[in-house]
């Protein structure tokens, strides 16, 4: 990635928090906001992927955080630090998630697998949401909260019904969150990537590369895959005054899909 110049900071001492940042597009997004000339909080719970990450950005624009987002307390927690520390909050990337560990369709739905999936897909986002915005209220701050959706929140899929239906739950959630805070000059937008290789479907490097050829061969976009640093891009933009008049939006990542996949290819 270039390396971006004093004049073109687009996050220039803003004050960010971003969940799931020990890996993947956290991770990726952390590493660009930083860039820009953001402070970044990273909250997970993969304690010293977490740290390394925190450490190679350099501790004086970031530092790692644990926090369980299913656990609300940890929400306010992770909130309280930042705000403590810096003074105020200006950008939230609620962006952890998980897979549930089996693909189920809607006869065999585990509902103790669906809870869990639920916890933090849905409700941790939920978590993440509330409490940035209050403390933004707060602080009179007009800030920035941007979710992690996916290309599964906007159509059904032959598998996964938990993942589609907390995604589906967190677009809803960005749709009334941004009218609800409009007034207090808060944005809410979310991200919608389609496939990107990440730790998150923990695919063997050969299923990984499939499952990419055959998103590419449903979208629009040839001769391009969606990595990690395209998805922070999409981040950054919806982080930064670029896309200051854009709220309540989903913001499809993935190359203009046609389709989602019969098989089981969803995330
Ligand atoms: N990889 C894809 O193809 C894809 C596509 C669309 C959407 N997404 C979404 O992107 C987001 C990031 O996933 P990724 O692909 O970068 O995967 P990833 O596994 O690399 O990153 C997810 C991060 O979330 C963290 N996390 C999990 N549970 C947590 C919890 N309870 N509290 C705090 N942190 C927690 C993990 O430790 C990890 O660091 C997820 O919301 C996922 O649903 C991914």
């Amino acid at each position: 990635m270039a390396e971006v110049s004093q004049h073109t900071l687009k996050l220039h001492q803003k004050v960010s928090i971003i969940t799931g940042g020990a890996s993947g597009i956290g991770e990726a997004t952390a590493r660009l906001f930083a860039k820009h000339g953001a402070v970044v909080v990273i909250a997970d719970i993969q304690d010293e992927q977490g740290q390394q990450v925190a450490d190679s950005i350099g501790s004086e624009r970031c530092t790692y955080f644990r926090c369980d987002v299913a656990d609300e307390q940890q929400v306010i927690a992770v909130v309280n630090f930042t705000v403590n520390s810096y003074g105020r909050l200006d950008i939230m990337f609620s962006n952890a998630g998980i897979l549930s560990t089996s693909k189920q369709t809607v006869l065999d739905l585990d509902l103790t697998q669906f809870d869990r999936l639920y916890a933090v897909n849905a409700r941790g986002t939920a978590a993440c949401v509330k409490h940035a915005a209050r403390a933004m209220v707060e602080k009179r701050v007009r800030g920035n909260i941007i979710c992690t959706a996916s290309v599964a929140a906007s159509r059904g899929g032959s598998s996964r019904t938990d993942y589609v239906m907390a995604k589906h739950a967190v677009v809803g959630l960005v749709r009334s969150a941004s009218k609800q805070l409009g007034v207090h000059g808060i944005r809410v937008n979310c991200v919608s990537p389609s496939a990107v290789v990440t730790s998150l479907s923990k695919r063997s490097p050969e299923a990984a590369k499939k499952t990419m050829e055959l998103y590419e061969s449903l979208s629009s976009l040839k001769g391009i895959e969606l990595t990690v640093d395209r998805v922070a891009e999409a981040v950054l933009f919806l982080a930064s005054e670029s896309s200051s008049y854009i709220t309540g939006h989903d913001l499809a990542v993935d190359g203009g899909l046609t389709k989602l996949p019969d098989a089981d290819d969803l995330n």
